[in-house]
């Protein structure tokens, strides 16, 4: 009996009913793009994060470089931005022409550094993204509170972080902008691509409306230069079928990592340090081994069935294509240490307790014959 990674196929064949019959609606309609499924799904998103817009698009990446781009960020300006963070968030910078300015992270909730993003601010500096890493909130309102006074927004990056809270607000309602993955192994996800966009802000709204669609809100009249970016309604309407369950699932993985913190006490391991509140949703359970041990505690942890992961093996400023940025080995010293020591651990909305206890044997297991490199 192996234990999963991901959720994504029994996510499935909880909704497939409903799903093939939506799927069904929108073929006699024959509105395969746009149109009522996604209009729904953006109405209902934008309500459960508690921002007057949600707007769908095609992936995460997308909602990250359309935000900046609407936001007007582009050549001479910069943007901060974590150093361990999926290379999406830096890619999306990239490819605005602003330079992607690293900062470290802290070395026990691996979010942004909040000193060293202060310190890293110049006058070019045009926004910040935070990133809710493994479904943990960034204190985005500690954030804004600095960025207003120097006029930088704030995009938070809440790929990984659907549903979280914190004092009541969730992930993507806080700063200047909200961006989503719906990737299917995301805590919301499709299945397929897709991405979301939450703001209160009108302006920047019209103008992703507009950059989503080749800069166009009525057909073959475009106001700028736009992109093809645009959630899928067959992936909306999987979504729109799913968001009904993310509280619950959000809760479900709150339970599974106090479980894994209960069945891993004891050994030599160092587990997630966060707050006991709804600000974490688990989308990933990183633990820490000693770097000799690592790659061996996984391999055996794959032939016992139990598939984990690394988030994420290189540090940006360590990867081939971020060298151009500058950046050395050292640089960004938590970053570099504990990614060498990270193991994510299966987590997902459907892990039962036998599935940790399972885990946590082999893994008991495995710290004890792991092999030293
Ligand atoms: C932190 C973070 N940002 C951005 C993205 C990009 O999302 P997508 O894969 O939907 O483009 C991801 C997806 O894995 C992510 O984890």
């Amino acid at each position: 009996m192996s234990v999963r990674f991901s959720s994504a196929k029994s996510e499935y064949d909880l909704i497939r009913e409903e799903w093939f019959e939506r799927i069904n609606q929108i073929a006699k309609t024959s509105v395969f793009v746009g149109g009522q499924a996604v209009n729904r799904f953006e109405k209902g998103y934008a309500a459960y994060i508690g921002t007057k817009h949600a707007l769908g698009v095609g992936n995460g990446t997308d909602a990250l470089f359309l935000t900046l781009k609407a936001l007007g960020i582009g050549p001479e300006d910069e943007v901060i931005v974590p150093a361990n963070t999926f290379i999406a968030t830096v890619e999306a910078i990239h490819h605005t022409g602003a330079r992607p300015v690293l900062v470290d992270c802290d070395p026990q909730s691996y979010l942004i550094d909040m000193d060293k993003m202060k310190q890293a601010r110049t006058n070019k500096t045009k926004a910040v993204i935070p990133v809710h890493l493994y479904g943990q909130m960034v204190d985005i309102e500690a954030i804004n509170e600095w960025a207003d006074t120097f006029h930088i927004h704030v995009v938070e990056d809440s790929a990984q972080a659907a549903g979280a809270k914190m004092n009541q607000k969730r992930a993507g309602s806080l700063g200047t902008a909200g961006c989503f993955s719906f990737y299917p192994d995301k805590n919301l996800g499709a299945f397929g691509d897709g991405g979301g966009i939450t703001t209160s802000r009108d302006e920047l709204a019209e103008k992703i409306l507009l950059l989503r669609n080749h800069g166009s809100k009525v057909r073959y009249s475009h106001e700028l230069p736009g992109f093809n970016s645009r959630l899928d309604p067959i992936q909306a309407a999987a979504l729109e079928i799913k968001l009904k369950y993310l509280d619950e699932w959000s809760a479900k993985r709150r339970e599974c990592a106090d479980l894994y913190e209960s069945y891993l006490i004891g050994m030599d391991v160092m587990t997630p340090i966060h707050q006991n509140d709804e600000s974490h949703v688990f989308h990933v359970y990183m633990i820490r081994v000693e770097e000799e041990i690592r790659d061996d505690v996984r391999k055996q942890l794959q032939k016992r069935g139990i598939l984990s992961a690394v988030h994420y093996p290189t540090p940006i400023h360590l990867t081939p294509a971020f060298k151009e940025l500058g950046y050395s080995k050292g640089d960004f010293i938590h970053s570099e240490t504990y990614t060498k020591e990270a193991i994510s651990l299966p987590m997902h909305n459907f892990l039962e307790e036998q599935d940790i206890q399972r885990v946590a044997h082999a893994l008991s297991d495995a710290l004890k014959s792991a092999v030293r490199v």
